[in-house]
């Protein structure tokens, strides 16, 4: 079936809009919130607020890049959940009101089923079953994805994502929000044998992020001000890379185990988290010697984005699974399993 999706992603701090011309994506417009900055987080009503203000010239330059006017949209496909209630409110009403004046199918989407998805815009996509490991800013989740729609959560974080993890630890080393590219950055050049911070290995295939960010407070805390001050400025690339290696031998000792357990060799890691570069690598060179496949969405495909939404929405979209306009935002929203 031939079809032109408009895919809004709002939510969290990204307000989003993608065109999907059968199921390939003909443009991805992003702009993310750098207000939040400030605070060292996401603040909901300065989200939502921001949505309201950017959804319509977003749209319209994703409908402008792809070039098609919206009498060719077929279909609208919108986040509905999980994320903040406000930010998700804002695409929502948006979408329907398109949709409804339009008149074509509204489709909602699960942000994490998104995320899975993103896995599988570029070529070769990992066919299924797979393990997808999604890790974000707000999720980290290893899911093991049957076939379209059908999944089973193996395992996720008992308290912080991977991606709060990058950015409250930023936040204790002075660093700006969203923490994870600046830690990546800095990581760059540092030693990750700098200091051996705690890996939490739990029996199933669940994480536990907080006890990392404590360890890193209480290394800190062991220095008077001065002497942080001077530790921060002297080694922060190597304080960085040190927690970085953290958190990156977690994800990839724990989908290797995964691997193992299940059998299943095709691997995607995507969200946010994914863009990291020690990730990355980690992933590709226990592919190699375990001999899995590896699959990593482009950096464009990474982040919050709404291409993801709309490829996820035109799977939907095929299969008939459109959504009536009475379409709630479920911020709590769970991968249906
Ligand atoms: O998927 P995403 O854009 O939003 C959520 O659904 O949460 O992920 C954002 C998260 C943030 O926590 C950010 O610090 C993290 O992804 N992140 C990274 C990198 N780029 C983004 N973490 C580590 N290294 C990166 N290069
Ligand atoms: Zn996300």
């Amino acid at each position: 079936m031939r079809s032109t999706l408009l895919g809004i992603e709002t939510s969290c701090d990204d307000t989003a809009a993608a065109v999907v011309v059968d199921g390939e994506v003909r443009s991805n417009v992003i702009s993310s919130q750098d207000m939040h900055d400030e605070y060292g987080g996401v603040v909901p009503e300065l989200a939502s607020r921001d949505h309201q203000r950017l959804i319509v010239p977003v749209v319209e330059r994703a409908l402008d890049e792809a070039g098609i006017r919206r009498s060719d949209i077929d279909g609208v496909a919108v986040t509905h959940g999980p994320g903040l209630s406000g930010s998700l409110m804002v695409g929502l009403s948006f979408a329907k009101a398109f949709a409804l004046g339009l008149d074509v199918p509204l489709v909602g989407v699960n942000h994490l089923e998104g995320h899975i998805y993103s896995a599988r815009i570029d070529d070769p996509a990992p066919p299924f079953p797979y393990l997808c490991l999604v890790v974000s800013g707000g999720h980290t989740q290893l899911v093991l994805v049957h076939g379209d729609f059908d999944y089973t959560v193996l395992g996720q974080t008992r308290d912080d994502a991977a991606g709060e993890a990058f950015d409250k630890i930023a936040q204790l080393l002075g660093l700006g929000y969203p923490g994870g590219p600046e830690i990546d950055a800095h990581a760059q050049t540092g030693d990750p044998s700098f200091h051996e911070f705690p890996r939490s290995e739990l029996d199933d295939f669940d994480f536990s992020f907080s006890g990392l960010k404590t360890s890193v407070l209480y290394y800190l805390n062991e220095f008077s001000d001065e002497e942080r001050a001077e530790l921060i400025d002297d080694h922060l690339d190597d304080l960085c890379a040190s927690v970085q290696q953290a958190i990156v031998d977690v994800l990839v000792e724990t989908t290797r185990q995964a691997v193992q357990s299940t059998g299943v060799d095709h691997v995607a890691i995507t969200g946010g988290v994914s863009a990291n570069s020690a990730l990355r690598r980690a992933i590709q060179a226990v592919g190699e010697t375990d001999g899995f496949a590896v699959y990593l969405p482009d950096m464009a495909y990474c982040m919050d984005n709404a291409a993801m939404i709309a490829v996820a929405g035109y799977h939907k979209w095929q299969a008939e699974q459109t959504s009536e306009l009475s379409l709630t935002a479920v911020p709590r929203l769970a991968l249906p399993e």
